[in-house]
């Protein structure tokens, strides 16, 4: 008899973003006058129209797909020369940054490479992440095996988890202990902090020393404000050595739907094999690629290309501003209700310290039911998350303002 993949009963209950949705459906199936009141500022789903350069581009390459000399088949699995190209020198080269076209590879999404890349990696690294976590990093674990059974927390055995906290700014210390595969994510998803100079320095130098990975994603870089936060972790120094970085056009270009996203894997990156000899990490990952994807479609690798033209950085500018715009009035919201907030300066996400006492759930019912809003349970991003919410920037003004009014009338 076939045997199934017993990681994937470790799982604790459903993924994040379908168990909050779950449970929205069960409330307005209950209460269903709420369902045409309620605000979503859950999951960060991009609200706004995909910018006007990007459609063009996309029209252009349909009708060029409807003639004979422009038809795209098949296309480079790891991406079309001109949307790699235009990634490399807009967002590295331009920027002081050493990245060749040929060390991006194109994809259809920043969470599908998270967890893909550990096709690449030993299933024996000590893996440690930050807590609060995007979910996708540890599920993915535990799917590919690397940890036990999950504790009563909901925090697995094997993972080594780096405690983000208001009191260290929720950027986490280096450890004593050696881990070998370390995800950071800056712009934080969900506290939306994010790491200095120095601190990703510390990073990269504790990286080099261990021979450890960080697999550093930067899908929320185009939020940042502070001029003097890296947008990429190959600003440091000595990253190209111990870095593969993921970045998306989902959250900067409107693509959540769309899908088009990219990591960069350097050429000097590497790790050991079983005979303890050090292999670029590079040429497997390429290997993956061709062999397991066929590239993201012509039309929509054309849409992204159009995020770089002088048009396309002008509305992406204006859809960050908008998004950000929706960020002050709801930290403000929140704050004005005597709560502590963090984030939404740099990151599209709000991260809430709740009432003394309550939990994230209770807090997540309560604004379900007492202002029909969606916000996301600061626990379920892990046992640091608890008696936190997140809520999410992504709205239209409108929506963003309402939701900020009822915030502030609820009896906190
Ligand atoms: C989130 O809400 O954390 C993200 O939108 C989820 C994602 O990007 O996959």
């Amino acid at each position: 008899m076939a045997t199934l993949n017993s990681n994937y009963l470790k799982l604790k209950a459903g993924y994040l973003f379908p168990e909050i949705a779950r449970r929205v459906k069960a409330f307005t199936e209950a209460n269903p006058e709420a369902a045409s009141n309620m605000i979503r500022c859950g999951i960060g789903d991009v609200t706004e129209p995909l910018p006007l350069a990007v459609r063009e581009a996309m029209h252009a390459a349909i009708d060029e797909m409807g003639t004979r000399e422009g038809f795209h088949g098949y296309g480079p699995e790891q991406g079309y020369e001109f949307l790699r190209t235009a990634i490399a020198q807009n967002d590295y080269r331009d920027r002081g940054m050493e990245v060749a076209d040929d060390e991006i590879f194109v994809s259809d999404g920043s969470k599908c490479d998270g967890g893909n890349i550990l096709d690449i990696l030993g299933s024996d690294n000590r893996v440690a992440v930050m807590d609060p976590v995007y979910p996708v990093y540890v599920d993915t674990n535990v799917m590919a095996g690397h940890t036990g059974d999950a504790s009563e927390d909901g925090s697995y055995e094997g993972i080594h988890y780096l405690e983000c906290t208001a009191e260290n700014g929720f950027v986490p210390a280096i450890p004593e202990k050696k881990a070998d595969i370390i995800y950071l994510c800056f712009p934080n998803n969900p506290t939306g902090a994010v790491a200095s100079r120095a601190q990703l320095e510390a990073w990269v130098a504790y990286a080099r020393r261990h021979g450890s990975i960080l697999l550093f994603d930067a899908a929320y870089e185009a939020y940042i404000s502070d001029s003097s936060v890296p947008h990429s972790i190959y600003e440091i120094p000595g990253a190209r050595e111990c870095a593969i970085e993921f970045r998306s056009f989902s959250k900067n270009g409107g693509f959540t739907g769309t899908r088009c996203a990219f990591t960069v894997v350097p050429k000097e990156l590497t790790a050991l094999c079983k005979g303890g000899e050090r292999r670029p990490l590079h040429p497997l990952w390429h290997r993956r690629f061709t062999t397991k994807f066929n590239g993201v479609s012509y039309v929509t690798q054309r849409g992204a290309a159009a995020l770089y033209s002088g048009k396309g950085k002008a509305e992406v500018a204006a859809l960050v501003e908008h998004y950000m715009g929706n960020a002050k009035i709801l930290r403000e919201a929140v704050a004005s209700c005597g709560l502590k907030v963090h984030g939404g300066v740099n990151a599209p996400y709000i991260w809430v310290k709740g009432p003394e006492g309550a939990t994230s759930w209770q807090i997540f019912d309560r604004m379900l039911s007492e202002a029909n809003i969606v916000v996301t349970p600061g626990s379920g991003f892990g046992r640091a998350g608890e008696g936190y919410f997140r809520i999410s920037a992504f709205n239209s003004r409108e929506k963003a303002i309402e939701a900020a009014d009822r915030i502030k009338a609820m009896k906190w």
